[in-house]
């Protein structure tokens, strides 16, 4: 454990008061039993649904964990910002707001969403949008698509990261409605590969295995500027890390994204497989774990735990 200056304000870089807080926290949202495990995704729904982790990780690369924070689920929507980022840096703004716009859909996960204009999907946080983010990544293959994520994936989380199989066959065998929305999208020419190769490398990302720990020490590193804070290493530059982290502030929660930004006020992505990460700028990154989500495919203790912390410490950035 890291030693604190005098003085220092920062909660997550208070380990007691913080961890007695995240205890009582933690208990009462034990309590809640609301909200189904994804089923949408056959092998989603034989996860454990009262698992309930979360970690915390600050820019200085101390750490506070709880519960489950060690238990593996799938990444799913949270690879988003993170491949987002991978795409802005290889490409740049300009290029990859050609493909994918950066407006709030105010529609779900799974909308069918394109401009009518320009053909892009509205964002890069709902699957149309991150569908064709994936498809900007470097690679002619799925597979060598795959490979840039996979890499780029474990350098935000600080270790290398494995694909569970079984979702990944579970979801390419049922995704049709995200294979719809990549040959939309290829149709309307702003999808940058086919539609196979697109979908492909898109649910090998969204099935690769994290935990909660990795969750915070990836959000962490938006938070530090792009700089993995245990590792060190520059994953991103820091205008990518404040573009990505402003994309999270108003889409990371689709359609409960302004309810969201009034309650929590942090930056934050989901995702069906249960995680959700939320970030302070400068400051830390969160990543919680709890199978169970409610009506927009939000993890509902991870949603109560936020809103819970971020009251008791004042996290709301605004
Ligand atoms: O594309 C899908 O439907 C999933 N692989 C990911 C969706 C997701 O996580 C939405 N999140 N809340």
């Amino acid at each position: 454990e890291a030693q604190h200056p005098p003085g220092s304000t920062q909660a997550a870089d208070r380990p007691r008061p913080l961890h007695t807080a995240l205890d009582s926290v933690f208990e009462r949202v034990r309590a809640l039993t609301d909200g189904e495990v994804a089923s949408y995704i056959p092998e989603l729904a034989r996860e454990d649904p009262d698992q309930l982790g979360i970690a915390l990780a600050s820019v200085r690369g101390t750490t506070h964990e709880m519960g489950d924070s060690a238990a593996e689920f799938t990444i799913q929507s949270v690879s988003k910002p993170f491949v987002f980022a991978l795409a802005l840096e290889q490409l740049g703004l300009a290029a990859v707001s050609t493909h994918v716009g950066l407006e709030p859909s105010g529609e779900p996960f799974n909308a069918i969403s394109l401009e009518e204009a320009s053909g892009r999907p509205l964002n890069p946080m709902i699957n149309a949008g991150a569908i064709v983010t994936t498809s900007l990544i470097t690679g002619n293959t799925a597979d060598e698509k795959f490979d840039v994520i996979s890499a780029g994936l474990a350098a935000f989380a600080g270790r290398d990261l494995a694909v569970d199989e079984a979702v990944f066959e579970s979801e390419a065998a049922t995704g049709d409605r995200n294979r719809a929305l990549a040959y939309l999208a290829r149709s309307a020419g702003t999808l940058a590969s086919t539609a196979e190769v697109a979908t492909r490398a898109y649910f090998r990302q969204c099935a690769m295995r994290v935990n909660a720990r990795d969750l915070a020490i990836m959000a962490a590193t938006l938070a530090a500027g792009g700089v993995n804070p245990i590792t060190r290493q520059r994953v991103v530059s820091e205008s990518v890390a404040r573009w990505t982290s402003a994309v999270m502030t108003s889409c990371g929660m689709y359609d409960a994204s302004g309810e969201w930004l009034v309650r929590v006020g942090l930056p934050a992505k989901s995702g069906v497989g249960g995680g959700i990460v939320a970030l302070q700028p400068e400051r830390f990154g969160i990543g919680t774990f709890s199978p169970r989500l409610n009506d927009r495919g939000n993890s509902v203790r991870g949603v109560a735990m936020l809103e819970e912390l971020s009251e008791r410490f004042g996290l709301h950035m605004l």
